[in-house]
């Protein structure tokens, strides 16, 4: 049963009861429904309403959306509710979210236990709320808190919701707390959707419609759910239920939801394969971390936050200072967004040391190794440094594409060594690429999952030996990027047109800030092995020669005039005029439309021989490395959902239209050529 009811003198007590996270489907509507007629037949003066298991609610069962919809539906339950003669008390913990806060909302009195965290988060997958959130929320909180948290699907904790007015009380039993409460009051209360949600001028509409076009670009739901807290403050709030499920209905049959809902399930999804985690091996409890750059801080930040001690190795390439002011900076950040208290960032910090050189430091079961180098100088200093470790002790490197067997023979452990690919997208959980190498033990692997797991980090195993996914995409992606710039876009017409497509920030910026000496380096590794008939592009070698190497030298594809934002850099155009006319090649304009085309398709193609070759195991796990790690628009679902909505004939089509300027780079992979010839989807592809 779904739902159980049981009565104490006059008191009902209504208990949701869908593991894990009480989701609303049928049967808890069914069962909310019959809990209603019960209570009023009943005679009782409360209904005390809580969640069994760790939460109240996450709200509607994302898993029946496209489904038809079954009766009853969920508005008219509420409606029941709000409207019965027997006043409900919802008594929350954990989480109230979506669906769990509508129900909430139609409830007389709420009251939730300390940190409880309650919103509406279903623009996150791609729709608004169905069942009152729109209507009832702005006339209990206000317009301006309403716009505040619905459009972004921001969630708030118990503290701060009962601060504006979401709940009434705070309490650490909160079912024994709804039972103290005076029934005669509590019948005197007005029900949510009988308050008024005051009024606003439409210029803050529209202001909240720019600003939340800029931060949620080319997305549906945020937009929709600004015009029906709109339409709360006019409209009867019966209308307001009708428009408020035409587009709830609307939307959860659109592109942009079932993107979203394939990665939201497929993040929950990512996770240790059963029989790594069986694998006896002992927890992480101390980590070593070598190199002070972006990755290694930003892990150490990560790792203290976690509440795992962590010392910094700094390398001899570092900048001296650079692990202190990095680390200070992510403290201060975490200060600044209320995610730390000033007793909780002394305490992390005090689980962090720093240190010149590994020789003396304190043994941990796992080292991270985030340092630069040749392949032969990191070989040396891994051996080394391997030989200082205990015998299980798990190193793990952030190595380049396809090198970690290499540097595995170098070991005297090479089971121990596994790769790791840990690329940071600006809002986005960030993804930890496992690179097992030939020699690499399940144990080994399984603790690179639980570092992730850590961290919060997105795991994706890569197949054993083959390199990095996120790194052998970012490679064609900065090909056909440079190959657009030779041929006659700009570094900012071509991030432009990229951004507009909805990714977080364009190929040239982001190489900007991860250096363009990492390509550089990787591009000599390749050197021995490229396709000798396959158009290089020099530009960016010729930058890196000039010292351009991104952000940290103060200009790469950009200037970026006393450190602050990027201009363009003229010295890019002329390079690349200059190249062109080297090599005979006559410029063209490309618009957006011919940069993305390009882009998109040598993305594609390129994950099509991936998923082909076995470095990843699924489309979807290219999904999430596109998103976690390479800043494709979540709301398109990653790169392998996108291209099933073209469909592998039209992506077929367009390769062999451009493999007549270019019959090398074009090349359509043979996955895409057998998806199009036997109408198989790229998810069902099977090798
Ligand atoms: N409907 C169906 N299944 C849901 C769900 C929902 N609303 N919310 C969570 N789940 C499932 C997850 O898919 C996962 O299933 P799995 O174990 O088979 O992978 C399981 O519940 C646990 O969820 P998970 O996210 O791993 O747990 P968590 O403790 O990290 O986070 C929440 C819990 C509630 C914060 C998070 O699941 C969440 O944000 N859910 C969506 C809330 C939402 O958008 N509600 C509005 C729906 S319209």
């Amino acid at each position: 049963m779904a739902v159980h009811t049981r009565r104490e003198g006059t008191t009902g007590f209504v208990e949701l009861d869908a593991p894990p996270v009480n989701a609303i489907g049928g049967d808890i509507r069914k069962g909310l429904l019959a809990a209603v007629d019960w209570a009023e037949a009943e005679g009782l003066d409360r209904v005390i309403l809580s969640g069994r298991g760790r939460m109240f609610s996450a709200g509607a069962d994302i898993r029946a959306f496209g489904a038809p919809m079954t009766e009853p539906y969920l508005p008219d339950v509420l409606n029941r509710i709000e409207r019965s003669t027997v006043p409900w008390i919802a008594a929350a913990h954990g989480a109230a979210l979506g669906g769990g806060l509508e129900l909430m909302l139609a409830c007389r009195y709420r009251i939730a236990a300390p940190g409880t965290r309650l919103g509406l988060p279903e623009v996150a997958i791609g729709v608004i709320s169905g069942a009152g959130g729109t209507q009832r929320l702005p006339r209990l909180i206000g317009l301006n808190k309403a716009l505040d948290l619905i459009p972004a699907g921001r969630s708030v904790t118990a503290e701060a919701a009962q601060a504006i007015g979401l709940i009434d009380e705070v309490d650490g039993d909160p079912v024994a707390f709804a039972e103290l409460t005076n029934a005669e009051w509590l019948g005197m209360k007005v029900p949510v959707s009988e308050l008024n949600s005051g009024e606003l001028s439409p210029e803050v509409f529209e202001a909240a419609r720019r600003a939340t076009g800029q931060a949620m670009p080319g997305q549906t739901a945020p937009q929709r759910a600004i015009d029906l807290i709109e339409a709360s403050q006019h409209m009867p709030f019966d209308d307001g239920l009708i428009q408020e499920r035409a587009a709830f209905l609307d939307l959860s049959q659109s592109a942009q939801s079932r993107a979203l809902r394939h990665v939201f399930f497929a993040e929950r999804a990512a996770r240790m394969p059963e029989r790594l985690a069986e694998t006896p091996r002992p927890a992480l409890e101390r980590v070593t971390v070598i190199g002070t750059g972006p990755v290694g801080t930003g892990m150490a930040f990560a790792l203290l936050m976690a509440g795992l001690p962590v010392t910094l190795v700094s390398t001899g390439a570092d900048m001296p200072c650079s692990g202190r002011t990095g680390l200070d900076r992510h403290f201060g950040h975490a200060l600044e967004r209320g995610l730390l208290t000033p007793d909780t960032a002394d305490a992390r910090r005090a689980a962090l040391t720093f240190a010149e050189d590994v020789a003396g430091v304190a043994p941990a079961g796992l080292v991270l190794d985030t340092s630069h180098g040749s392949t032969e100088e990191k070989a040396s200093a891994l051996a080394a440094l391997q030989g200082g470790l205990s015998a299980d002790a798990v190193l793990a490197t952030t190595t380049a594409l396809s090198e970690i067997d290499r540097l595995a023979l170098a070991l005297p452990e090479p089971s121990c060594l596994i790769g790791l690919h840990l690329p940071d997208v600006a809002g986005e959980r960030g993804l930890a690429e496992l690179l097992p190498g030939a020699a690499t033990s399940d144990a080994a692997i399984a603790r690179a999952f639980d570092l992730a797991q850590k961290v919060g980090r997105v795991p994706v195993l890569a197949g054993a030996s083959r390199g990095s996914i996120g790194q052998r995409l970012l490679a064609r992606y900065a090909e056909a990027a440079e190959t657009v710039l030779m041929d006659g876009s700009t570094p900012w017409e071509v991030d432009e047109a990229m951004v507009a497509f909805g990714f977080a920030m364009g190929p040239f910026e982001a190489e900007d800030i991860t250096g363009l000496d990492l390509a550089h380096a990787e591009r000599r590794r390749q050197d021995a092995t490229r396709d000798p008939n396959r158009r290089y592009i020099p530009i960016a070698d010729r930058m890196v020669d000039l010292g351009k190497l991104g952000r940290k030298t103060g200009a790469g594809w950009y200037r970026y005039p006393g450190g602050g934002g990027k201009v363009d850099d003229p010295i890019v155009a002329d390079l690349a005029l200059e190249e062109a006319r080297y090599a005979g090649v006559e410029r063209c304009d490309y618009t957006a439309v011919e940069i993305r085309h390009r882009l998109l398709l040598a993305l594609i193609n390129e994950a099509a021989e991936i998923l082909h070759e076995g470095l990843a195991a699924s489309a979807t796990d290219i999904d999430l490395v596109s998103v976690f790690g390479l800043g494709f628009p979540r709301w398109r679902g990653g790169l392998m959902h996108y291209a099933e909505t073209l469909g592998p004939t039209k992506v077929l089509d367009g390769l062999r239209e451009l493999s007549a300027e270019d019959p090398v780079a074009w090349r359509p992979g043979a996955l895409i050529e057998a998806c199009a010839a036997g109408g198989v989807t790229f998810a069902d592809w099977r090798r």
